[in-house]
């Protein structure tokens, strides 16, 4: 049976740097606050016009280019992301239109922070069951055009950013290469806990004057709630992972946590029993970018880290939903 192997990472993040002081100047919020309790200094946001789509599309390019693969190599896109350009279609469309690839499948994953092991397990099964060899994976996210930058919503605001990681996986018949597992839970007992109640199709109208004045389009996140979870269920996931390949944290070159807030993936690594070269954070300079993190957060670890053929790799998420997953892969 082949696996999938990544062949190339490309990422793109929005020129716009916007600093914790930035912040301060929008809502009554202090650079200490944010860095104590998040880790992070600077996000990127999208200016006027640039979207989802823009972003996904220049990761999409680096990563061909790196891959040496042409957009027509491109069997299939698997596109995560928690809230497109649009309402509908999915971005996944819109990208497979940009790369020129009518008649390619495009689908659209909306799994949040997971999103990204979401669509690597499904970007995994096509390439494991021989349906597609090639296959562009890509978590995108704009967050910024949906937050309120006010107080009211400054625990919110100050932690998400925007950004574009597009992964090209390739099938290999290499034993000694490619994805191993890719474990996925969810729980949605805890769906309202952190979620976006407005535009939906359950109200007429879809969104109305009060939901706009009353924050209800505006994402809702109980922070402490998320924290909690978040630091039980990412280390347990891993273990999974670990465990269904009779590997140790030991054995591990490289964790790449999804990018929540740094605490969280300190409390990871320390469950786990991680050194610190082990582990890779970057979320100091971009916040948290939902879909769009680990991938984000992959491309810089691994030139950072050394990563070379064959180490032993492990991605961790948790996110909206409750959702989490964990993926383990001979790089
Ligand atoms: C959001 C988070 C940083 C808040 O930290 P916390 O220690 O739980 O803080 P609390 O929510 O208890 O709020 C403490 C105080 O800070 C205030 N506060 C909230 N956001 C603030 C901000 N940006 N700046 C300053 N003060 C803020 C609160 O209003 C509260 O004030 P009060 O004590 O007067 O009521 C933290 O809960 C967290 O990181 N949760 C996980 C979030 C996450 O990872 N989400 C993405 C999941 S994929």
């Amino acid at each position: 049976m082949p696996r999938a192997a990544f062949a190339s990472i490309g990422t793109a993040v929005p020129d716009r740097v916007v600093t914790n002081a930035d912040l301060v100047a929008l809502m009554e919020t202090s650079d200490e606050w944010i860095q104590q309790r998040t880790g992070i200094r600077e996000r990127h946001w999208v200016k006027e016009g640039e979207g989802v789509a823009d972003l996904a599309e220049r990761a999409a390019h680096r990563a061909l280019e790196k891959a040496g693969w042409q957009p027509s190599d491109v069997e299939a896109i698997v596109f995560a992301s928690i809230q497109g350009d649009h309402v509908f279609p999915g971005d996944g469309c819109y990208l497979q239109a940009r790369l020129g690839l009518p008649g390619v499948p495009a689908i659209d994953i909306r799994n949040a922070c997971s999103g990204f092991l979401y669509g690597l397990s499904v970007a995994n099964a096509w390439i494991v069951s021989g349906t597609y060899k090639r296959i562009l994976l890509v978590g995108a996210e704009v967050q910024s055009t949906g937050l309120d930058v006010s107080t009211r919503g400054r625990d919110v605001a100050v932690i998400f950013g925007d950004g574009a990681g597009a992964v090209c996986l390739e099938a290999t018949d290499d034993p000694g290469r490619g994805v191993l597992s890719v474990h996925l839970h969810a729980d949605g007992r805890f769906a309202k806990e952190l979620s976006g109640a407005a535009p939906g199709a359950i109200y007429h109208p879809r969104v109305s004057v009060q939901q706009i004045e009353d924050g209800s389009v505006f994402p809702h996140m109980e922070g402490q709630k998320v924290f909690k979870h978040a630091i039980v269920k990412m280390p347990e996931v891993m273990r999974e992972a670990l465990e269904k390949n009779g590997a140790q944290a030991a054995d591990l070159k490289l964790v790449v946590p999804h990018q929540a807030n740094l605490r969280i993936a300190e409390v990871v690594q320390k469950s786990l029993g991680l050194r610190d070269d082990q582990v890779f954070n970057n979320i100091q300079k971009y916040g948290n970018t939902t879909a769009a993190s680990i991938p984000l957060c992959l491309e810089e670890a691994v030139e950072a880290r050394g990563v070379q053929r064959g180490d032993l790799v492990g991605l961790c998420a948790f996110g909206a939903g409750f959702t989490w997953a964990s993926a383990l892969i001979r790089w």
